[in-house]
């Protein structure tokens, strides 16, 4: 029998997840390796299995398709993150049930690809005995140890075609126009898209805000004879002193969902203006369809570096993008705390420097 390996996806879904896929069973098939994909996350290397036998020269057009061949999960037995912070340790029995999971198929190496959570399950796994290499994904670009995670881009290009839309309309009648974008306890998407799309007001969970301060924005522009703004708020966006914005009570074994910021902000920026304000929330349309073509190159580096971390037996690492060059990390590195703006750093300058809002 060839040598095996195996994929996971796990977490939320995002645009290249199936472009580092392909770009896996490409470059272990040039190693002359099976690659098998395990179907719904780490639960199809488990009893009863279930995974597809990653034939590249069958799979067809992977480079473009959105979302996940593999399918995934983000909750049940594999949920190692719930909450800000707060992670849980797999038991025992589910790492035992991996190990014999992986040996009945003689997988010489895992790659999981996920964002925290994933990674995170992924760390226990290794430590475990398991042998996994990791592939950073989120659109929100949290994790840590990577410059950028895959289907972030996707994301803030969506993102900013909503903004681009939103402006047209705005100034046709005089409006605010409130967007909402994802990136859960960061403003990455906000602050990127913000900045590509012309956003005035900017709203990130890293820089509490006030009502005063966007007001005062919306007036400035109004006495120069701008009367539209667009403001783009994160989904786990804040006012000073104030709580996260949450949709639901959170589930067991689930992370809390943030979401329903734009309507409160849009209509107290209505209340104290007297200006005509709509909230649009973007949602999952960040997270659907074709990755960017930047995207698509990171994704394709991603899933060859990783057969190559397998190659090496570099076993609990990650393949990350760290600008000019791709080097491997620890996993270990990468979870267990947020990569956050950095509020003095280069892209909050920036936007300051424009004279773009923060809202602070
Ligand atoms: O982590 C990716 C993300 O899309 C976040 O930006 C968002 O808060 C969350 O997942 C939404 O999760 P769900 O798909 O469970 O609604």
């Amino acid at each position: 029998m060839s040598e095996r390996i195996g994929i996971v996806t796990g977490g939320g879904d995002c645009p290249g997840l199936n472009a580092v896929i392909r770009a896996v069973a490409k470059t272990a098939a040039k190693r002359g390796w099976d690659t098998i994909g395990f179907l719904g996350g780490y639960e199809g290397i488990l009893e009863p299995q279930r995974y597809l036998e990653l034939d590249y020269n069958k799979l067809g057009p992977m480079l473009t398709r959105g979302g996940t061949i593999l399918g995934t999960a983000n909750r049940g037995r594999f949920s190692a993150k719930v909450g800000l912070g707060e992670v849980r340790r797999l038991p025992q029995e589910l790492i035992e049930g991996v190990k014999v999971g992986l040996a009945k198929l003689a997988i010489r190496g895992l790659v999981c690809i996920g964002g925290d959570g994933t990674l995170t399950i992924a760390q226990q796994l290794f430590e475990g005995g398991v042998p996994v290499v990791g592939v950073p994904k989120t659109i929100d670009n949290d994790l840590e140890a990577t410059v950028l995670t895959f289907g972030f881009d996707s994301a803030v290009a969506c993102a900013t075609d909503a903004l681009d839309r939103l402006h047209t309309t705005a100034e046709s009648h005089n409006r605010v126009m409130v967007l909402e974008v994802m990136g859960r306890y960061t403003g990455w998407i906000a602050l990127y898209a913000g900045i590509a799309g012309g956003g005035d007001v900017i709203l990130i969970p890293e820089i509490p805000f006030t009502y005063e301060s966007i007001c005062a924005k919306i007036e400035e522009r109004e006495k120069a004879g701008k009367h539209f703004t667009l403001v783009v708020v994160a989904e786990g966006a804040r006012e000073k002193g104030g709580q996260f914005k949450t949709l639901a009570e959170q589930a067991a074994n689930r992370e809390v969902r943030l979401g329903g910021i734009a309507g409160i902000v849009a209509a107290e920026i209505e209340r104290r203006t007297g200006k005509e304000t709509r909230a649009c929330v973007l949602g999952h349309l960040q997270r659907g369809g074709s990755p960017t073509n930047f995207d698509r190159v990171l994704c394709t580096m991603f899933g060859a570096e990783a057969v190559d971390l397998i190659a090496a037996d570099r076993f609990g690492e990650m393949v990350s993008y760290q600008g000019a060059n791709f080097a491997p990390v620890k996993i270990a590195e990468a979870i267990g705390r947020l990569k956050t703006v950095p509020i003095d750093g280069g892209f909050v300058r920036t936007a300051r420097a424009l004279g773009i809002s923060l809202g602070d």
